[in-house]
């Protein structure tokens, strides 16, 4: 899948230079004030911590980390967390859709999130749910792209300046349970 010479692809290995590059993106979004688990400061050390949980969840086949390049730079990524309750084994959840602010506003959100349902769906995977914040540009994006609005949840995070914000909850139906 690309968007103007962005391309994508589900992470095989999540090394040190993945590590150092999805770092970058986390760091950038935060920074940039957005409200995906983390208070400023933003520090390398707590990208890292992250992003190291998150690459041993992905090695014992927990979640699909999609990333978003361009020129073989990783700008973007979101995750498709397959593990769930037994009694939800159709089920997964989207999170850390991330786009570094330098490659916003060209459809990188859009592919991302395209290939992420591609790859949940090619898991086994039937229904998606997702929470963001409310009138965000995820917001839009997951609205724009299909997603049911299930309701709205007032001062569920923070942004990173601590003050509260409301989320919303979205589905999305990818396929039917055999
Ligand atoms: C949410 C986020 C991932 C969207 O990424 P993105 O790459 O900018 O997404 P897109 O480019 O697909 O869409 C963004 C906007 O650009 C517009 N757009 C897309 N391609 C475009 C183009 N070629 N020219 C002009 N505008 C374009 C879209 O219509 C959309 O407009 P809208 O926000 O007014 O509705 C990004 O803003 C981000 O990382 N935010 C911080 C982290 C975050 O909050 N993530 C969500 C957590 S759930």
């Amino acid at each position: 899948m690309s968007a103007g010479g962005v391309h994508t692809r589900v992470l095989v290995f999540i090394g040190p230079v993945e590590l150092e590059s999805l770092g970058r993106v986390l760091i950038d979004c935060v920074e940039g004030g957005a409200s995906v688990s983390f208070m400023w400061p933003m520090t390398a050390a707590k990208a890292d911590a992250f992003w190291r949980g998150v690459a041993a969840s992905h090695a014992r086949g927990e979640r699909i980390v999609v990333v978003a390049e361009l020129d073989g730079a990783i700008i973007g990524t979101v995750q498709v967390i397959l593990q769930q309750p037994e009694n939800q084994p159709h089920r997964a959840d989207v999170a850390k859709m991330l786009v570094h602010r330098q490659a916003r506003r060209r459809g990188v959100g859009a592919v991302l999130l395209a290939a992420a349902e591609d790859a949940a769906r090619a898991a086994g995977k039937t229904l998606l749910v997702l929470d963001t914040v409310t009138d965000s540009d995820g917001y839009r994006l997951y609205a724009r792209q299909g997603w049911q609005r299930v309701g709205e949840i007032p001062d569920y995070a923070l942004w990173p300046d601590g003050r509260p914000c409301p989320t919303t909850v979205f589905y999305k139906a990818i396929g039917r349970i055999d």
